[in-house]
């Protein structure tokens, strides 16, 4: 017996091992960049130019977006989608390997004179977990360039698309998106899941049905309260009637409003792709 040789076997086991777990993060956004690549192949690209220099302060960032975004943006009809594929933190990366999409954050963009004539930017519905400026993570607006420039600068590396909404909203859908949104404010009523919250809701919306009377027992007592960014969109979209109200909206993920889903609706993403 050649012992030599099984150590070195062993021992190259445990570097490539190790070399896995290490890698773990890269190897799974390389696969679902890989098994998602006819998506993003179909998505339009528009690039624009940033330096890196000029990535590292977020208000800096903030005024270059407002002017480099401002002509898509412009063109964008009120209640269309944002979608970010967050390739930096490990929560949101394990995530998508679960639900195997490609994005871990949608949100709804609005016009800047979306509420009133005054408005000057345009702006972001959402439930964003990271607590960005002085909002609170439930639902709430903020500024879509102040947001994203805070995003970039924060976690770099992830891509962003947009998918415009195939016809404008009319008036009625866009009263009823105003009231929903000042309404559901104004409620404080939800607050964003924990971790912990939302891999159990969602998996026992989805596959595990069978271990939803365990809830109590799992501290998800205030189950209504709730939410995330795919469940208020889906929600703000059935307020709307663009998301029939049978779905169910713990049970969404971004995914949900990125190409191919949602084609009756939405049209075909556009990414937004950061060149130096
Ligand atoms: C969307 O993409 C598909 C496939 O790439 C293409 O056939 C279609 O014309 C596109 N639609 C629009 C509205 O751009
Ligand atoms: C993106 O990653 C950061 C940590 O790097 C995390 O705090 C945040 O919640 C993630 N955002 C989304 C929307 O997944
Ligand atoms: C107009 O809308 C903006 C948000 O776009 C809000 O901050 C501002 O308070 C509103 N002004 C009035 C007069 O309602
Ligand atoms: C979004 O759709 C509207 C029509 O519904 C169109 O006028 C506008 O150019 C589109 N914007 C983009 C960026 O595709």
């Amino acid at each position: 017996m050649d012992y030599t040789k099984i150590f070195f076997i062993i021992f190259f086991l445990i570097i490539l091992l190790f070399l896995l777990i290490f890698n773990l993060k890269n190897l799974i956004i390389i696969r679902s960049n890989f098994k998602h690549r006819i998506a993003w192949e179909k998505c339009k690209q528009l690039k624009i130019s940033i330096p890196m220099d000029k990535r590292k302060n977020s208000f800096e960032l903030e005024k270059i977006l407002e002017i480099k975004l401002k002509k898509v943006l412009d063109k964008i009809n009120s209640g269309s989608i944002f979608l970010i594929q967050n390739n930096s933190d490990p929560v949101s990366i394990f995530m998508r390997l679960g639900i195997t999409g490609r994005f871990s954050h949608s949100a709804i963009i609005l016009k800047p004179n979306f509420f009133n004539e005054s408005g000057k930017k345009p702006l972001l519905w959402q439930a964003a977990g990271e607590k960005i400026g002085t909002k609170n993570s439930g639902p709430d607006i903020h500024s879509f360039c102040a947001f994203l420039s805070e995003y970039m600068t924060r976690y770099p590396n992830c891509r962003y698309a947009i998918r415009n909404l195939s016809q404008p909203l009319n008036p009625s859908q866009s009263f009823s998106l105003h009231d929903f949104i000042i309404s559901t404010i104004k409620q404080k009523k939800f607050v964003f899941v924990s971790n912990f919250e939302m891999f159990w809701c969602f998996y026992t919306e989805t596959l595990f049905r069978f271990l939803l009377p365990l809830d109590p027992y799992m501290k998800i007592s205030n189950k209504n309260e709730l939410t995330f960014c795919s469940k208020l969109i889906t929600e703000t979209y059935q307020h709307i009637g663009l998301v029939d109200n049978n779905v169910n909206s713990f049970a969404t993920t971004p995914n949900y409003f990125s190409f191919p889903n949602s084609n009756h609706f939405l049209i075909n993403e556009t990414e937004i792709i950061f060149t130096p």
